[in-house]
């Protein structure tokens, strides 16, 4: 008998046929998102899991599933599984690290561009038929060549923002819980400040942190008002980094010049204020969600299962036992 596992989300049809070698897969190919109630009646009779971060894995999830061995999350963010309780029952959690660097930080710069540039709000007014003509001020914009980029969480997605800055001719700052050997710093030509000066030399600000109760609202009202007038604010990391409320005044104030965001506290509840707000650019969570990466994340937590269920060593395992 193969070892039954469950595929929490929609996958591509070759990841389930390579899942289906090894275990009796049952997949939410529907794509209905959970409820925790369903996903833990789901999960009871299953040693293995494929899931994303709309599945929350805590300790009252693993109380009803006995025979849960592996949890592979679809993400290189984990902050939707819960590492001690899985540790308690002798569960292994993984994530798929690496693969969606690149386009994480491809989509960041088009975050970056689209925010400064007022690509969204100059296409909106055009689509609404508003262009009568060519005007001098039309949709000032903030420029990108030159500006002072700073990156605070400078791993392997901020590392490749930094290196993406280069053709733009940008002074690069970055703040980091550790500070990078001199040869990183040097590929990524940037240079190691303290948050405050992060904070107050920024033109354009990123955040590329995972999110934590030690990176819980690290960007609240405090440190939006240590920023210029000027700056501009993206998040393609994770809503929590930033507190939404605090961002929403200091955008409505001017405390800040523009936003422009991929992620949000509560997810997909963002705070209704944004929507109403000229100089924000938003997107749903989409940047890794590139043909090819997304693939690559799916596959990766797959391999990941099935080493975990065979083997019991899956490469990108989480919380060693030892
Ligand atoms: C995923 C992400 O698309 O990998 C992550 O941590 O935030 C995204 O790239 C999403 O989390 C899917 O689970």
């Amino acid at each position: 008998m193969k070892p039954r596992i469950l595929v929490a989300r929609e996958v591509f049809t070759d990841v389930l046929d390579f899942l289906a070698r090894t275990f009796d897969v049952s997949s939410n190919q529907g794509d209905t998102p959970m409820s925790p109630e369903a996903l833990a009646q789901a999960l009871a009779d299953k040693e293995g899991a494929l899931t994303t971060l709309s599945e929350r894995i805590d300790a009252a999830l693993l109380a009803k599933c006995p025979k849960l061995k592996a949890v592979c999350n679809i993400a290189v963010g984990f902050n939707n599984i819960d590492l001690e309780a899985c540790r308690e029952r002798g569960v292994m959690a993984t994530n798929t690290p690496g693969v969606l660097d690149a386009s994480t930080a491809d989509f960041t710069w088009a975050l970056i561009l689209a925010t400064a540039r007022r690509v969204n709000e100059a296409e909106a007014w055009l689509r609404a038929g508003q262009w009568h003509g060519w005007k001098l001020k039309q949709f000032l914009g903030t420029d990108v060549h030159h500006a002072t980029l700073g990156i605070l969480g400078m791993g392997r997605i901020g590392q490749a923002v930094a290196r993406r800055a280069h053709g733009f001719d940008m002074t690069v700052l970055y703040h980091n819980t550790r500070r990078l050997s001199a040869e990183v710093e040097k590929s990524c030509r940037a240079a190691y400040v303290s948050m405050d000066e992060l904070l107050a030399r920024s033109d354009i600000f990123t955040l590329h942190t995972p999110y934590s109760p030690a990176t819980h609202h690290l960007v609240g009202a405090k440190e939006l008002s240590r920023m210029k007038p000027t700056a501009i604010l993206i998040n393609a990391a994770r809503g929590g980094v930033v507190d939404d409320t605090a961002l929403v005044e200091a955008l409505k104030r001017g405390t800040i010049a523009a936003a422009g965001l991929d992620v949000f506290e509560n997810e997909p509840g963002l705070n209704p204020e944004f929507l109403n707000l000229k100089n924000v650019v938003l997107t749903p969570h989409i940047a890794s969600s590139t043909e090819a990466t997304r693939h690559k994340m799916a596959m990766t937590a797959a391999e990941n299962l099935v080493a975990a269920l065979t083997t019991g060593k899956p490469p990108n395992l989480l919380n060693p036992s030892s």
